[in-house]
């Protein structure tokens, strides 16, 4: 690739990427998500507050990736797996279905549903609305989901937060971009060789949520929020806490 080409592809548009293609047949997902969130949180910390304030009984976890939670789960609970994505279920590690969340192919109810891990900025706030509406049908009285999610500061902290890195074989570029005006975060990933020919690239677009309008519209669907902190010993969450962390329930 030459230099114009190159550029060309760094500065595209990366403003509208959402919809998970990069996800469905490579190893995407683990490279990128293994690490992240234990940096952030000791996975130690999220199994035990899950043990203990999730209801007993079944778990849907939707979008489990690489089963980085209902591993440490299924001895306790009854858990079922869901993502669209092939490659991080062929570890079977957990019983699971590879299907799409926004069509769920199932009608059992379940305790508990999970939807970790920044699951929601991957739906636009119409969806998120619309699948919180479906998930009513997919809950047992009195049961929870699971919310968690990287703060608006967390991601204005990334705006053109930059970033290239050279690997044994391969180049690795970064673009970030956060879009104040529809609320939303674009990354950008180009890798090439060190001939300069593209290995791969991907674009990935999440919506970014503020605490106040998410808890309107727990309560405008009729959720309860029994849970909201910043982190798992339940501090409250401030303007510049980089996470939020929500249990919310079904009257
Ligand atoms: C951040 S990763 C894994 C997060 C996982 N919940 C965790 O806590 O580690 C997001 C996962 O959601 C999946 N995903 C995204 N949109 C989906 C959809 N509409 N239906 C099913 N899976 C989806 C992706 O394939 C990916 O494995």
């Amino acid at each position: 690739m030459n230099i114009k080409d190159f550029l060309q592809l760094l500065n595209d548009d990366i403003e509208d990427s959402f919809g998970g293609d990069e996800w469905k047949d490579s190893p995407f997902s683990d490279e990128f998500f293994q690490n992240i969130k234990e940096s952030f949180f000791p996975i130690g910390l999220e199994i035990d507050f899950l043990k203990s304030h999730l209801k007993p009984g079944s778990i849907l976890d939707l979008g489990c990736g690489n089963f980085r939670l209902i591993e440490h789960l299924n001895d306790d609970f009854d858990c079922l797996g869901l993502d669209f994505s092939f490659h991080p279920l062929k570890s079977k590690k957990v019983p699971c279905l590879c299907a799409d969340y926004s069509q769920l192919p199932i009608k059992k109810r379940f305790d508990n549903i999970l939807l970790s891990f920044g699951q929601i900025c991957f739906l636009q706030k119409e969806h998120l609305k619309t699948l919180l509406v479906q998930l009513k049908k997919h809950l047992k009285k009195g049961g929870l989901i699971y919310i968690d999610l990287p703060s608006p500061s967390n991601f204005q902290d990334l705006d053109n937060f930059n970033s290239f890195e050279s690997c044994d074989n391969t180049s690795q570029f970064w673009v970030r971009q956060y879009f104040p005006h529809n609320d939303t975060f674009s990354q950008k990933q180009v890798i090439v060789d060190h001939q300069g020919k593209l290995i791969s690239k991907l674009s990935l677009s999440y919506q970014v949520y503020a605490l106040s309008e998410l808890i309107l519209l727990f309560q405008e669907l009729g959720y309860t929020v029994p849970y909201n902190a910043e982190n798992y010993e339940n501090s409250t969450i401030k303007e510049t806490s980089p996470w939020m962390i929500f249990l919310i329930s079904k009257t």
